[in-house]
């Protein structure tokens, strides 16, 4: 008995008296003028407890008690219905009836041929917002980091890749000698002459994007992200394309004595040749273009011509049809509306695309090809291709055409730096 009386005095116990002193339970038994049984007390005890864990399994609780007890919860039920009945609602409404279907290269507005995105500043700004949400800041991050060699960056708009790329090399007059040393024993583990050796950063930077106005904020992001303030003496603080430029279609800017340069231009003609004294482009990038072109396919023809053979790695990021249906239809049905406001169309079948490139262009190999992270439903790629050097063994070209050499092989550059 000693010790059903110590357990009730403990806090827990006093509180839930307390508590019960001012709600009279409804099937409490009458109290009773005899000192309680020890059996009687034990009884009690567990009945009250049993209670305590399950309040209403006897008798209901008047509507107005249970309400002000479970408010917040019945509350928060409610508002999650709401959401849930509206969402399945609007996704039932949005996906009746047919989507219409755009055939690639034949989409009711022709992408390529005119800057296509409205408001540059506007794109990127929504970008801002929503990349780093969606896990993209961190695929042009590690996208950027096999931007090795000779790169050329293919519809590269306002440069939302090249805070990420490794401008060292690119900028070693910048540093001294001890600096450039120490940064890269730093990138090798501070490893042993072979690692050195071994070493592979970005040695020069051609970016090319058809439109001048989102050149002008590429010029802008590249002042700021080139370390070193190489960029502060050659570049204005808001740079235009086209008066820098000052020339006829299909020129561009060079920089820092041509490691890096960007061009104007239409990637469906032949890209540019890579600086002078190069064959071939180490690395060709490429994000969220294959949707913006007229002809995808054309546009990874003329990537292959200009990579190196074998070594060399288109590496895309793109999106467009997910795994899912649902998702495409709702891709299908506002993809007219994000064209005219992105200048993209974001139901393409990039897979697709990359098999027809693939039958048509010798040599073209699939290296990688992901669906990363969750976040985007499997609307996003990542593909990485190659060519197999054909040449050795059958004496066959192959793909790379001759016309690679590219508007840069004759088009007039202002060299700034
Ligand atoms: C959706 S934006 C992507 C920009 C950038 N690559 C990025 O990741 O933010 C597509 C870009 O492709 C460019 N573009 C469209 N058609 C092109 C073409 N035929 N040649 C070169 N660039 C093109 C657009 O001007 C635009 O900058």
């Amino acid at each position: 008995m000693s010790s059903i009386y110590a357990h009730r005095g403990q806090p827990r116990h006093r509180h839930r008296e307390k508590k019960s002193s001012h709600k009279p339970l409804p099937y409490r038994a009458a109290s009773s003028t005899q000192p309680p049984s020890p059996s009687s007390l034990q009884a009690t005890a567990a009945s009250e407890s049993l209670f305590q864990k399950q309040p209403s399994s006897t008798a209901p609780q008047p509507v107005d008690q249970l309400f002000r007890a479970r408010w917040l919860g019945l509350f928060g039920a409610g508002a999650a219905a709401l959401c849930l009945g509206t969402f399945t609602a609007s996704f039932w409404i949005a996906n009746s009836g047919e989507a219409p279907q755009y055939v690639t290269s034949r989409e009711p507005v022709v992408p390529t041929g005119r800057p296509a995105i409205e408001s540059p500043v506007e794109f990127d700004q929504h970008l801002d917002r929503s990349e780093w949400r969606f896990g993209i800041t961190k695929l042009r991050r590690r996208l950027a980091a096999e931007a090795t060699g000779h790169v050329l960056e293919v519809a590269m708009g306002t440069g939302r890749n090249m805070e990420f790329y490794d401008w060292d090399a690119v900028t070693t007059e910048y540093v001294s000698a001890g600096e450039r040393n120490r940064s890269k024993l730093a990138k090798t583990g501070w490893g042993t002459k072979e690692n050195l050796a071994d070493l592979l950063e970005m040695e020069s930077f051609t970016g090319v994007d058809i439109s001048t106005a989102m050149l002008d904020i590429g010029l802008r992001r590249l002042r700021q992200v080139v370390p070193h303030g190489a960029m502060e003496d050659v570049l204005p603080k808001q740079p235009s394309f086209e008066q820098l430029a000052r020339s006829e279609a299909g020129s561009g800017v060079q920089l820092l004595r041509g490691k890096v340069r960007i061009v104007q231009g239409d990637a469906q003609s032949p890209l540019p040749a890579p600086p002078k004294g190069v064959d071939k482009y180490d690395t060709v990038i490429q994000t969220f273009g294959l949707c913006s072109v007229r002809d995808p396919t054309l546009l990874i023809h003329n990537m292959a011509a200009v990579v190196k053979p074998e070594t060399g790695r288109i590496i895309l990021l793109e999106h467009g049809r997910s795994w899912w249906d649902l998702v495409n239809g709702l891709l299908d049905r506002s993809a007219k509306g994000h064209f005219e406001r992105f200048g993209c169309w974001w139901n393409r079948d990039i897979e697709g695309i990359v098999e027809v490139a693939k039958s048509r262009i010798p040599g073209l190999e699939v290296v990688e090809f992901q669906r990363p992270g969750w976040a985007t439903l499997g609307t996003h790629v990542w593909v990485e291709l190659r060519i197999r050097d054909a040449k050795p063994k059958g004496g066959r070209d192959t793909g790379a055409d001759e016309s690679s050499n590219g508007w840069l092989g004759s088009a007039p550059l202002v060299h700034l730096g």
